[in-house]
C-alpha cells in the first residue's frame, strides 16, 4: 500500500479539490496518511490569491526538496493555483517536483501519477485551461471525510477580472456543472447521512450563465432545487459577487427555511474611486442598498466580507471611506488583507503603490475596529436561544462541545457526553468571546 500526504492551502474550492484528489488516489490504491514523513507521495494543493499564500506553498516545497534528497523514491505533486500559474517554470526553482497539475486537470491525477512513477519516470505537467471544460460528474466518497457537512462544487472559474485578482488566470473562465449532476451529488450525500451542504463557486450568482442553451436555470433556481432534496437540514453557498446579487436570490433568504441566514459578500473597499480601479462594477451606494434590502428580506442575516487595504492609489480619504463602511454595515465578520501584486493582473502594473508600513498600519486599524464590532454583534446574542449543529469537541475551549449556528457563529458549550457531530440542538447563549459564543444546552426552542 502506498501512502499519500495531502497539504491544502487556500479557499474552500481547494479543500473540495483536495477531497476529490484524495478519493481518486484511494481508488487507485493509495491510503491517506497524516504524517508527512510516512508518505510515498506528497501532494501540495496551492493557493496564489495573495503573495503570502504562495510563499507558504513554496516554503513547504523547499522542505520537500530535502526529504527527497534523503529518500529519492518520494513523489512530489503540486496542484492548485500556483501549479497553474507557474507551470513548468516551477521546475527551475523546484526541480524535485514530479507532477504539476492545474485545477482543471485534477481528474487526470491517477493517469499522470502512473506516468510519473513509470520505470522511466518523466515529469508530468498538466496545466491546460479550456473555456469548454466540463466538470465531470463525481460521487463523493463517504469515508475519511466529514460525516455531517460537505462542499458541493457548482461551478469553477471566474469571468470578472477584478484588477487585483489572479483567479481568472489560474482557474479560467466560468464553467457551471449540470444541474442534474449537482442534485445527484447532493442526494447521494444526504442518503449517506450528510445534513449540511455548502454550494461552492468563485461567483455562484452567475451560475448557469455560461451555458444558456443547455439549461435555463439561474442560481436561485438551483438553490431552490437543492434545498428541496429530502433530508437536507441546512444549505449555504459561497461566494457572491455584489454586482450579481439579485432580488430573487435575496428572496431565497426569506423563503427557504433551510437556507442559513449568512451571506459572505466581499466588498473589497469602501471608496468608489478604488472600487472603480478594482473593476468591481458597483458603487458603495449600490452595495449599501443591497445590504439594506437583504436585511428587509431577512433581518437575522449575518453578513461577512473581504476587504483589501493598500490597493495602489489608496489615499487616506479612501481608507477612511472603508472605515466608515464598517460603521454603516456593521459586519458580523470581515477578512482583511494587505494588497499584494499578483502575476498577470492589471493592478500589478498600477503606479502609486502604497508603502508596506502604511498598509500594515491601515490593516491594524481596520482589524481592531472590526474586532470591536464583532464583539458588539456577539453581545446581541446573549440570552437568545439558538439552534446549533454540533461539529465535535473543541481543543480551543478545553474539550467543550462546539457547534455552529445557522448564522455561522461558533458556539462552545458543556453538553452531555452522548452528543454526536451533526446533531442539531438548542443552546442558550450565555457569554461572548472574540471569535465565538459560549452557550448552555437547553431543551426547548421558541425561535
Ligand atoms: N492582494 C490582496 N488580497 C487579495 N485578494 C484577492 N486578490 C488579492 C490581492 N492581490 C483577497 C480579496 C478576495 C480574497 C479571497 O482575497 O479580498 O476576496
Ligand atoms: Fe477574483 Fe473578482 Fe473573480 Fe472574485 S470576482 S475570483 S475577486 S476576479
Amino acid at each position: 500500500m502506498k501512502r499519500v500526504y495531502i497539504e491544502t492551502f487556500g479557499c474552500q474550492m481547494n479543500e473540495r479539490d483536495s477531497e476529490i484528489m484524495s478519493q481518486l488516489l484511494v481508488s487507485s490504491g493509495y491510503i491517506e496518511t497524516f504524517t508527512i514523513t510516512d508518505a510515498d507521495l506528497v501532494l501540495v494543493n496551492t493557493c496564489s490569491v495573495r503573495e503570502k499564500a504562495e510563499q507558504k506553498a513554496y516554503s513547504l516545497l523547499g522542505t520537500l526538496k530535502k526529504m527527497k534528497v534523503a529518500r529519492p523514491s518520494l513523489l512530489v505533486a503540486v496542484a492548485g493555483c500556483v501549479a497553474q500559474q507557474d507551470g513548468a517554470g516551477m521546475l527551475k526553482r523546484m526541480p524535485h517536483v514530479d507532477l504539476i497539475i492545474g485545477p482543471q486537470n485534477i481528474y487526470r491525477l491517477p493517469e499522470l501519477l502512473e506516468k510519473a512513477s513509470d520505470q522511466t519516470p518523466k515529469k508530468q505537467i498538466a496545466t491546460n485551461l479550456s473555456n469548454s471544460f466540463v466538470i465531470p460528474p463525481f460521487l463523493p466518497n463517504m469515508k475519511n471525510q466529514s460525516t455531517f457537512k460537505r462542499f458541493v462544487t457548482i461551478m469553477q472559474g471566474c469571468n470578472n477580472f477584478c484588477t487585483y485578482c489572479v483567479v481568472p488566470f489560474t482557474r479560467g473562465r466560468e464553467v457551471s456543472r449540470k444541474k442534474d449532476d449537482i442534485i445527484n451529488e447532493i442526494k447521494h450525500l444526504i442518503d449517506n447521512g450528510i445534513k449540511e451542504i455548502t454550494l461552492l463557486g468563485q461567483n455562484v450568482n452567475s451560475y448557469g450563465l455560461d451555458r444558456p442553451n443547455e439549461q435555463d436555470i439561474t442560481f436561485p433556481d438551483l438553490l431552490r432545487a437543492a434545498s428541496e432534496v429530502k433530508g437536507l437540514e441546512r444549505i449555504r453557498f459561497t461566494t457572491s459577487h455584489p454586482k450579481d446579487l439579485s432580488e430573487d436570490l435575496m428572496r431565497c433568504f426569506q423563503e427557504i427555511k433551510t437556507l442559513c441566514p449568512h451571506l459572505h459578500l466581499p466588498v473589497q473597499s469602501g471608496s468608489n474611486t478604488i472600487l472603480k480601479q478594482m473593476n468591481r462594477k458597483y458603487t458603495i451606494e449600490k452595495y449599501l442598498d443591497k445590504v439594506s434590502e437583504l436585511r428587509k428580506y431577512n433581518p437575522e442575516i449575518a453578513i461577512t466580507t473581504d476587504i483589501i487595504v493598500g490597493f495602489p492609489g489608496e489615499k487616506d480619504e479612501d481608507f477612511e471611506a472603508t472605515m466608515q463602511l464598517l460603521e454603516s454595515v456593521r459586519y458580523h465578520g470581515a477578512f482583511s488583507f494587505k494588497y499584494s501584486d499578483r502575476p498577470h493582473t492589471k493592478s500589478a502594473s498600477f503606479s502609486e503603490k502604497v508603502p508596506e508600513n502604511e498598509k500594515t498600519s491601515r490593516l491594524a486599524r481596520l482589524k481592531s475596529r472590526q474586532d470591536e464590532i464583532n464583539l458588539e454583534r456577539h453581545r446581541q446574542y446573549i440570552g437568545r436561544k439558538m439552534k446549533i449543529m454540533i461539529e465535535g469537541t473543541s481543543k480551543a475551549s478545553d474539550g467543550q462541545w462546539t457547534g455552529r449556528t445557522m448564522t455561522n457563529h461558533i458556539v462552545n458549550f458543556d453538553g452531555n457526553p452522548d452528543l454526536q457531530a451533526g446533531q442539531i440542538i438548542t443552546v442558550i447563549i450565555t457569554e461572548t468571546c472574540q471569535n465565538s459564543l459560549q452557550g448552555k444546552q437547553t431543551n426547548d426552542f421558541n425561535g
